[in-house]
């Protein structure tokens, strides 16, 4: 879909006449008016808030920020928010989106790789505390995620790499031919669609399955328990991407230590991921990310559920205690 059709889409899933784009300063320069301009020629009153880039603005004090601007526009349950940006723009749109008025539309439109593949899709909406990451959220399914995918040949190097942890992520837990399609970086980026469309199908399996993560979605989370450690103890300098990557090479290397999968998995995804250039070496102690991985919301009690690959294309939930996780990490 092209980013000029998005007013004619909107118009479908929001009856009401008003919406609030929310984006970063980024994106603000390179998409806000074509999408405004899309959305005002579809007949709707358009409001803008634009936040700074980066992890912190998925604050406390940003969303509630957003929500007053939304309070005095103000928009009604008729009406709806647009995410246009990644992940942060989504989940924090997403949240507002949630809980203003106990819940308005709200349509994602990403404009990352990352937010295209994983966190535009499946309704998980969140902010971040001090504590960490996403430990405040709902879910709340978009009414509609539109996708154009010429948004993302403008993104930077590092900003496409961040997505392709969350596509190597597919790969290894459900759909091995497409992992073996990744080992090629220059022929992804040239079917890069065809990719996302791949991605999105597999997660749409998930979480049809399961939508709020009680069960098969938690797969999903492979590489993120010790990710957003990593994230976390980099005062998010660590971008989510990078740090996933970190994360699923760390638990494939366990994961070997353990037995729960053969050494040729762990060096397959190694191998690819070093061939999207991550740099695989968690600068943090132990001890550091042990402290974090205590307060993820994936803990149940004393119990951890992680996820480990068995081969490529197939993981597994292995519950560890809080105690065993220390050990093994
Ligand atoms: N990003 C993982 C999920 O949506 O479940």
């Amino acid at each position: 879909m092209r980013l000029e059709e998005l007013g004619c889409r909107v118009r479908e899933v929001v009856g009401g006449g008003s919406l609030a784009v929310v984006t970063d300063e980024n994106v603000e320069k390179l998409y806000l008016q074509r999408c405004v301009q899309s959305l005002t020629e579809a007949g709707f009153a358009v409001d803008s808030f634009v936040v700074p880039p980066g992890e912190g603005s998925k604050d406390g004090e940003t969303y509630l920020r957003l929500v007053n601007f939304l309070a005095q526009i103000p928009l009604t349950r008729a009406d709806g928010i647009v995410a246009l940006g990644g992940g942060v723009v989504g989940d924090l749109a997403g949240f507002a989106a949630a809980t203003y008025l106990r819940g308005i539309k709200v349509i994602q439109v990403p404009t990352t790789l990352l937010s295209a593949v994983d966190s535009s899709v499946g309704g998980k909406t969140a902010i971040n505390l001090e504590a960490g990451k996403n430990l405040v959220g709902a879910f709340h399914q978009p009414a509609l995620v539109c996708c154009d995918a010429g948004l993302l040949k403008s993104l930077p190097v590092s900003v496409y790499q961040d997505g392709m942890a969350e596509v190597i992520k597919y790969g290894v837990i459900a759909d091995a031919d497409l992992f073996r399609k990744l080992k090629d970086p220059e022929k992804t980026r040239e079917d890069i669609e065809e990719v996302i469309e791949r991605c999105v199908s597999i997660k749409k399996k998930f979480v049809d399955a399961d939508e709020r993560d009680t069960g098969v979605r938690q797969m999903l989370n492979f590489g993120h328990t010790i990710g957003h450690a990593v994230e976390k103890a980099s005062g998010y300098r660590i971008s989510h991407g990078s740090a996933v990557a970190k994360g699923m090479a760390r638990i494939a290397e366990i994961s070997v230590r353990q037995g729960w999968c053969g050494a040729e998995t762990a060096e397959q995804i190694t191998s690819i991921l070093n061939s999207y250039g991550f740099d695989l070496d968690i600068a943090y102690n132990n001890e550091i990310l042990y402290d974090i991985m205590e307060k993820d919301k994936k803990r149940k009690g004393h119990y951890i559920d992680i996820v480990v690959p068995e081969e490529i294309g197939k993981c597994r939930l292995q519950r560890l205690t809080t105690e065993e996780l220390r050990e093994i990490l």
